[in-house]
């Protein structure tokens, strides 16, 4: 039997030995395969091209020309002729009854240019809270009417975004103490309060010039949790007050309207305002007759005795569902999102979903067509990891091997393996074609709201006289060519619309939240 045994042993030793080496011989082969799969710039090297998907993987090229497809032709002329007509008949029915966008504000007079006297200007932002003691001067021609005395700036992060209800007005009030804890030049603590003027970077129902009632928030605040529908100038007021702070809450104005207040505190014909930032926003001065009465809810007689027109807070980020121009990858953001039918526009433009766009682009153009050596650098796997602001940066970078683009990348996305300058030029690509066609959407609903207005005043568009649209946001300020993209956008669709070319013009307004604030208090101010 012993030989038997042996012999057997040997026989499956033998069996086994060639399993192992056909194995590792398959794994060979696989692992070769996996590695063409992963790092398909091999293939491209020997064979030229890259397989992929339907059997044909391929090119960093290719996938570029796919990007640009699918992005590019969604904002050609028609398609946003199309979108701003549908943007419209949404604005006008949204006119008649909807309570969250389309919100007339209590501002029925745009500053007079008298405003005069030193204010606490708050402005909750999208990421910060920033506080200046302001001192207006009226309207004058020699840039002066204003002065920043003293500015703060405090960070608001995911701690602070995650605080819930009354906490987050004592956080604010906190760090209004901090602010005046120095000496608040220019007003005596110790006499009649300081008035206070507020820009909120979010939708509010407006009760009157200095109160409003709370609604749902976005960019990941939670502040409203179990607040919805208070008035949200008492719960400052009380947080201040808790404090000890010699404060008045005068006036509340969404950031929009306070950046068209700012403009016309400065230029009496601006009609219009446009926030594009984390958020994206526009206000406008309508008249008053173009919505149904229900949509003012209950304000005394004297208030529609004198109003004629009145600023209001459009909520443009909450328009376009359905008709907005959708992808692939705006599917897959969407199939994610907390809250995917909040603010459809936002999705598309605002600084906070640029920079997840073009990420799931990316990753997809990583995977699939080798880019990064078919690699993803480990924080790219995270949502939202790829900053809005990093993609400036990298398309503000011109050089030919752009080298500060990537020591930005890397600093922010470390990875075994380095974006070659392909890898950083397909970045800059897909990023442009993204911000190509949000700057064309924005456009779209800034040309939708210039259109209402003219119908609403009886303006034929070739009579439209010369049209401000005051500006403000990081993306519109800082990302490389977006303005004049949107600009560009916004001349088509003006032509196309009968109107002279440059009818609708751009213009910053500078430190506008902070300094609308300032004018809404000192408007409250006059008003009593
Ligand atoms: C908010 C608006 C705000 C805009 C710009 C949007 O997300 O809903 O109220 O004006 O962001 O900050």
């Amino acid at each position: 039997m012993q030989p038997f045994i042996a012999a057997m042993q040997k026989v499956r030793q033998a069996f086994l030995a060639a399993i192992i080496k056909s194995f590792l011989r398959t794994k060979h082969v696989l692992q070769t395969i996996l590695n063409i799969w992963i790092s398909p710039s091999v293939i491209k090297d020997e064979n030229g091209s890259i397989s992929s998907r339907n059997g044909r993987r391929l090119g960093a090229a290719e996938f570029v020309e796919v990007v640009e497809n699918a992005f590019r032709g969604l904002v050609g002329r028609t398609r946003l002729v199309a979108l701003s007509d549908g943007l419209r008949k949404e604005f006008l029915d949204s006119m008649y009854d909807n309570p969250l966008c389309m919100l007339p504000s209590y501002n029925h007079q745009l500053p007079s240019g008298e405003e005069r006297g030193t204010f606490l200007a708050l402005d909750v932002g999208g990421s910060t809270f920033r506080v200046a003691l302001i001192e207006l001067s009226g309207r004058k021609s020699d840039g002066q009417e204003c002065k920043i005395l003293k500015r703060n700036t405090f960070k608001i992060d995911r701690t602070v975004k995650q605080l819930k209800g009354v906490l987050f007005f004592d956080w604010m009030a906190e760090r209004i103490e901090e602010v005046l804890s120095g000496q608040a030049e220019g007003h005596d603590m110790s006499n009649a309060p300081l008035t206070m003027g507020l820009a909120w970077s979010f939708p509010i129902e407006q009760t009157s010039l200095r109160s409003g009632l709370l609604q749902a928030m976005g960019k990941g605040f939670l502040a409203a949790h179990g607040l919805l529908g208070q008035d949200l100038g008492d719960l400052i007021q009380e947080s201040c007050s808790r404090r000890g702070l010699n404060v008045q809450l005068n006036a509340i104005v969404n950031d929009s309207s306070a950046t068209l207040l700012s403009k016309a505190y400065i230029d009496p014909a601006t009609r219009f305002a446009l926030i594009l930032g984390t958020g994206v926003n526009a206000a406008v001065h309508l008249p008053v007759h173009v919505f149904s009465p229900p949509k003012f809810g209950v304000r005394p007689p004297e208030w529609h005795n004198s109003a004629k027109h009145v600023i209001v807070n459009t909520e443009l980020s909450m328009f376009g569902r359905g008709i907005l121009p959708y992808t692939q990858w705006d599917e897959l953001l969407l199939s994610v999102h907390p809250n995917p039918t909040f603010q459809p526009l936002e999705h598309f433009v605002s600084g906070g979903y640029l920079g997840e766009i073009v990420r799931l682009v990316l990753v997809e153009g990583i995977q699939t067509a080798g880019l990064f050596g078919g690699v993803v650098p480990p924080s790219l796997r995270e949502r939202y990891s790829l900053e809005t602001e990093t993609l400036s940066h990298i398309e503000s970078d011109l050089s030919p091997n752009l080298t500060k683009a990537q020591a930005i990348f890397l600093s922010r996305h470390p990875t075994n393996i380095p974006p070659s300058t392909t890898d950083l030029q397909t970045i800059r690509l897909i990023a442009a074609h993204v911000t190509h066609r949000a700057a064309g959407v924005v456009a779209a609903g800034v040309h939708a709201l210039w259109q209402l207005r003219n119908e609403a005043e009886s303006i034929l568009p070739h009579e439209s006289s010369h049209t401000l649209v005051a500006y403000n946001g990081s993306v519109l300020e800082n990302y490389p060519g977006f303005k004049v993209t949107c600009q560009k956008h916004l001349d088509t669709l003006v032509e196309a619309s009968g109107g002279k070319k440059g009818s609708i013009e751009l213009m910053y307004a500078e430190e506008s939240s902070l300094l609308g604030a300032a004018v809404a208090g000192a408007v409250a101010s006059l008003d009593g």
